[in-house]
């Protein structure tokens, strides 16, 4: 078992390893000494899991209680976010109690930000379910639900007080999910992690474990260098402002992963024509989506897209952070004029290596 420390607004732990779901009551215990917990999580994973989460967490004294929402990025949305806040308030759930995501980013990121805002605040735990969530959505405390204009704009700043990482819950996913989660690994290969990038020509699955404790690893240091996205953390985006564009303009048919693996081909091919990366990084980073079966181009235009990124977070007055990698493991950030948004793109879209 691996534990890695994160030292943002709050301390807590970031566990990983394999069987540990099996002891989630007793874990829980020790970071929340409230009545009631609250489980949230999506009709599929609870036919997986959620019984078992339920039984332990009762088995060590808890009064349980479970919100399950439909599966997929189209329940992310202040409906469910609202329905599930007056069915905790229903529930006469406190401060002190507990409220346990289990689940990918989609649960983790309504739960979260339930357990930010309900009564200002309660406990919350975090049990990754999809890859995606182990190496990133679980980590770092971003929570939210989309509103009709864009990704994630309604939302909070809201460490876990744990997250619980057990390994063998990623073994039922279907393979689309897994690879979804593929692309956030190599976008942190590209980001801060040269041999990590370079370690992916190796199956992930064969060496998961150290991946997602990598993952994690890099997360932590940049989450507790810049917590609430000053700087550094924006790093993080990369693929991500091209890819929450398709995620939107898609309705959210194309999955996050996706979204971002096409948004990572597209900012490397514009960090290439604007000569800060080489056309060898550029091939190096085609490559190995493409190994991972994962999108490097989109149908959608240029002016789809810049329409699309203009609600995005990342847009500050007239500029529009990117993050552009300068050679595998390192990226910059650079800010495009929003009246060049649309050039930029289409020469991001024009290259086909
Ligand atoms: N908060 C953050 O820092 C952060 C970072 C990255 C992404 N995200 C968000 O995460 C979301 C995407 O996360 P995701 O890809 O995990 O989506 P998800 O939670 O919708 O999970 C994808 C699918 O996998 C199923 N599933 C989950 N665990 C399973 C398991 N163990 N076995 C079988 N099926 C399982 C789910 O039911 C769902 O249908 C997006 O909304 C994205 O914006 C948040």
């Amino acid at each position: 078992m691996k534990t890695i420390t994160v030292r943002a607004a709050k301390i807590y732990d970031v566990i990983i390893g394999s069987g540990i779901f099996n002891e989630a009551g007793s874990v829980v215990k020790k970071v929340s000494g409230g009545l009631t917990a609250a489980v949230v999580t999506d009709d599929t994973v609870d036919d997986l899991y959620g019984n078992k989460l339920t039984d332990s967490l009762a088995n060590n004294g808890y009064r349980v209680i479970k919100y399950v929402f439909p599966n997929g990025e189209a329940s992310k949305n202040t409906e469910t976010f609202l329905s599930l806040i007056n069915f905790l308030a229903g529930e006469k759930l406190d401060r002190t109690d507990v409220i346990v995501a289990l689940g990918g980013g989609v649960p983790g990121d309504i739960a979260g930000f339930a357990a930010a805002s309900y009564k200002r605040g309660t406990g919350f735990v975090q049990i990754p379910t999809t890859l995606l969530a182990a190496v990133d959505s679980s980590v770092g405390g971003k929570t939210a639900v989309n509103l009709d204009a864009g990704k994630n704009l309604f939302g909070a700043f809201y460490q876990p007080d744990l997250v619980l990482c057990d390994i063998s819950l990623l073994s039922t996913l279907p393979a689309e999910v897994f690879q979804s989660g593929c692309a956030e690994i190599i976008k942190c290969g590209i980001i801060a992690d040269r041999n990590l990038f370079e370690s992916l020509k190796s199956p992930v699955q064969k060496q998961l474990k150290d991946v997602i404790t990598r993952c994690v690893k890099i997360k932590r240091d940049i989450v507790n260098e810049d917590e609430f996205e000053h700087g550094t953390r924006k790093l993080l985006n990369f693929g991500h402002t091209i890819g929450h564009a398709i995620e939107l303009l898609s309705d959210y048919s194309i999955s996050h992963g996706f979204a971002v693996a096409a948004g990572i081909a597209v900012e490397t091919a514009i960090s290439y024509k604007m000569g800060l990366c080489s056309k060898i990084c550029l091939s190096d980073i085609l490559e190995m989506l493409r190994l991972y079966d994962l999108p490097v181009a989109t149908s959608y235009s240029a002016d789809e897209i810049a329409q699309a990124c203009l609600s995005d977070k990342k847009r500050s007055g007239d500029y529009l952070t990117m993050v552009l990698p300068v050679e595998t493991g390192k990226c910059i950030l650079k800010d495009i004029p929003v009246n060049k948004l649309n050039e930029t793109i289409q020469e991001g879209l024009e290259i086909d290596v």
